[in-house]
């Protein structure tokens, strides 16, 4: 066993000297971040780097980079969250950023949308050991089934789900209106932006703004496409002006 893993807390069922119960101690920011939610954020990184790991959801690689590259990249997001809001995170998959976000943000009321059984699997043991009140949604973004249960959010996460012109057909329908979509994107979000502007502006997205959140807390602080819907619905879908100017003129 590496010298710099220490040991945490134990996680029912599995023995206690397994890998799985090794995690990297956390960096002081993220006792700034998880405050007195700490020792659950480890309990989540342990669970990360065992089961997850184990159970394909998280590289093996990922175990010595899980607080600055998963834990905190995703909960300094909440930067961007209003108090008390409803969040959908699209395409959780082991949690990120959902979990994170609910750790560092006890006010929120968090859903977390995935598809893949295996995955809603261990979200829902992972949920309950943590004693999270969070719900996990099997489904896909775009089921009518999922809009129906969690449209009027005021925030959809998603981070590494699809790019941004697919995503905004899936997230900005679960928003109420003048709720924002949170994309977590990687160094080419300001190309994406440019690339996807129209797309976005044809389902009803306000133009997209990149946004960096973690300054000084995680190393590079994390990326963020942030997209309105329109707070007047009726406007979405509603082609671009100039287009009907040209019809109109026809
Ligand atoms: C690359 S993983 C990213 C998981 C997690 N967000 C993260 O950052 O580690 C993409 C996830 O999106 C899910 N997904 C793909 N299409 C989806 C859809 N239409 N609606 C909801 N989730 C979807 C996949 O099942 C998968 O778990």
């Amino acid at each position: 066993m590496p010298d710099r893993f220490e040991p945490i807390e134990l996680i029912p069922g599995v023995p206690a000297d397994s890998p799985m119960f090794h995690v990297e101690p956390p960096p002081p920011a993220a006792t700034d971040v998880f405050g007195d939610r700490l020792g659950l954020a480890r309990r989540y990184a342990a669970h990360l780097v065992g089961t997850g790991v184990e159970r394909g959801l998280v590289g093996p690689r990922e175990a010595p980079r899980v607080w600055e590259r998963h834990l905190l990249n995703c909960a300094v997001v909440a930067e961007l969250v209003p108090d008390g809001a409803r969040l959908v995170d699209v395409g959780s998959g082991a949690g990120l950023p959902g979990i994170p976000l609910a750790l560092a943000r006890p006010d929120l009321e968090v859903v977390l949308v995935e598809p893949l059984a295996r995955r809603v699997d261990w979200l829902r043991e992972v949920v309950e050991d943590l004693g999270l009140p969070v719900r996990v949604d099997r489904g896909r973004a775009e089921d009518a089934d999922v809009r129906r249960r969690w449209e009027g959010a005021d925030v959809v996460t998603a981070r590494a789900v699809a790019p941004l012109a697919r995503l905004v057909g899936w997230g900005l329908p679960l928003l109420r209106p003048a709720g924002s979509l949170l994309a977590l994107k990687g160094a080419s979000a300001p190309d994406e932006v440019v690339r996807d502007a129209t797309a976005v502006r044809r389902v009803g997205g306000s133009r997209p703004r990149v946004v960096r959140c973690g300054v000084g807390v995680v190393d590079p602080p994390s990326t963020v496409v942030v997209v309105e819907r329109s707070p007047d619905p009726r406007r979405t879908a509603r082609r671009p002006a100039r287009e009907r100017t040209r019809k109109e003129r026809t």
